[in-house]
C-alpha cells in the first residue's frame, strides 16, 4: 500500500501581517511513501544539492518528531520553487511531520502539528496555512502558537518569481532591530484592519491596507527592487494589491483574471524576465491519500 502526502505552497505576510498572516496557494509538494527499507531513500530530481538519504530535510523533520521511525523509501515531487518566498522549506517540514504522524500512527491534531512545525520553522505564517489551507491568522508568543483559519475572498493571483534565490535569513538581516513606538502601533493597527477587511469580504479596503505595510517591505526593497515596478504596473491594470510574498523575492499581485494577460505583457516590456504564474488559494491544506 502506498501513501501520498500533498502539501501546498504558501504566501506569507500579505503586506502588514508580518510573521502572522499567510495563505495556501495552488503549487504543491507531494511525497509518495513506497515502503520499508534498510536505510532511508529519498527519490527526487530536484537538483544535486538536495540529499537522497537521512540528511534530507523531510527525513530529519520526521525523525525529530518520532526518533524511532523506521527507514522508508519515498519519492518527492514538487513544483514549489526553492528559496523564492513561497514556503518551500515549510512545505518540507510539514511533509516530514505528516509522514511521522501517519507512519507512526501518532494521531496528532492540527494544533499539535502547527505547534511542532512552528517550533522548527521559527514563525507560523507559512506552516499554518500549509497544514490548514486557505487563509490563516497566527501568533507565536512565548513559544506557544495560536492559529485561526478564515475564508480568503475568491481572488486570483499572479506570482512574479525571479530567477534568483533569496534566503529568508538574508532577507531578515536587513530588518531593523527596533521600531519607534508610534510606528509599531500604526503597523499593528494596519494589520488588524486588514484581517477584519479580508474576513468580511471588503476586498477594496483590504487591497489598500495590504500595500501599507510598515514592518518589512521598505527595508527589503534593496533586495527586491522589482516590487515597486510591479506594484505600479498592477495599479494600471486594476490590481487589488501587490505585496512581497514572505521574505521574497517572489512578488504577488492580486488581479482580476481578465487583466492578467495585459499585466504580464507590461511586466515583460518593463524588462522583468522572471516567471509569471497564475495561482489560486488552496482551500484544503495538507492532504493524505492511501492507495492500494
Ligand atoms: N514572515 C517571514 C518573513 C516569512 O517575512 O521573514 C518568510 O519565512
Amino acid at each position: 500500500m502506498q501513501m501520498q502526502i500533498r502539501v501546498p505552497a504558501t504566501s506569507a505576510n500579505l503586506g502588514p501581517g508580518f510573521d502572522s498572516l499567510g495563505i495556501a496557494v495552488t503549487l504543491y509538494l507531494t511525497i509518495t511513501v513506497k515502503g520499508r527499507t534498510k536505510e532511508w531513500v529519498v527519490e527526487h530530481d530536484m537538483g544535486a544539492d538536495i540529499p537522497h538519504d537521512e540528511s534530507n530535510m523531510i527525513v530529519k523533520t520526521a525523525l525529530k518528531i518520532l526518533p524511532t521511525l523506521p527507514a522508508h523509501c519515498f519519492k518527492v515531487e514538487s513544483d514549489i520553487p526553492l528559496a523564492r518566498g513561497l514556503g518551500s522549506s515549510s512545505s518540507a517540514i510539514v511533509a516530514g511531520i505528516e509522514m511521522a504522524n501517519q507512519l507512526g500512527k501518532m494521531n496528532l491534531t492540527n494544533e499539535e502539528k502547527i505547534q511542532l512545525a512552528t517550533e522548527l520553522e521559527g514563525h507560523p505564517d507559512n506552516v499554518a496555512p500549509a497544514i490548514l489551507g486557505d487563509f490563516v491568522v497566527s501568533t507565536f508568543v512565548k513559544q506557544k502558537n495560536t492559529s485561526i483559519k478564515g475564508h480568503f475572498p475568491e481572488l486570483q493571483f499572479m506570482a512574479y518569481i525571479p530567477h534568483t534565490e533569496l534566503l529568508t535569513t538574508e532577507s531578515r538581516e536587513v530588518l531593523p532591530q527596533r521600531l519607534p513606538f508610534k510606528e509599531a502601533v500604526s503597523a499593528g493597527s494596519i494589520g488588524n484592519a486588514l484581517v477584519a477587511a479580508l474576513l468580511t469580504g471588503r476586498t477594496k479596503q483590504a487591497g489598500c491596507l495590504m500595500e501599507e505595510d510598515l514592518y518589512h517591505e521598505k527595508y527589503r526593497l534593496k533586495l527586491v527592487p522589482h516590487l515597486t515596478k510591479i506594484r505600479s504596473i498592477g495599479h494600471k491594470h486594476n490590481s487589488m494589491a501587490t505585496y512581497l510574498s514572505g521574505a521574497g523575492p517572489t512578488v504577488m499581485t492580486i488581479i482580476p483574471g481578465q487583466e492578467a494577460a495585459a499585466f504580464s505583457q507590461e511586466i515583460r516590456e518593463a524588462g522583468l524576465t522572471g516567471k509569471l504564474v497564475a495561482l489560486d488559494v488552496d482551500r484544503q491544506g495538507t492532504f493524505v491519500t492511501h492507495n492500494r
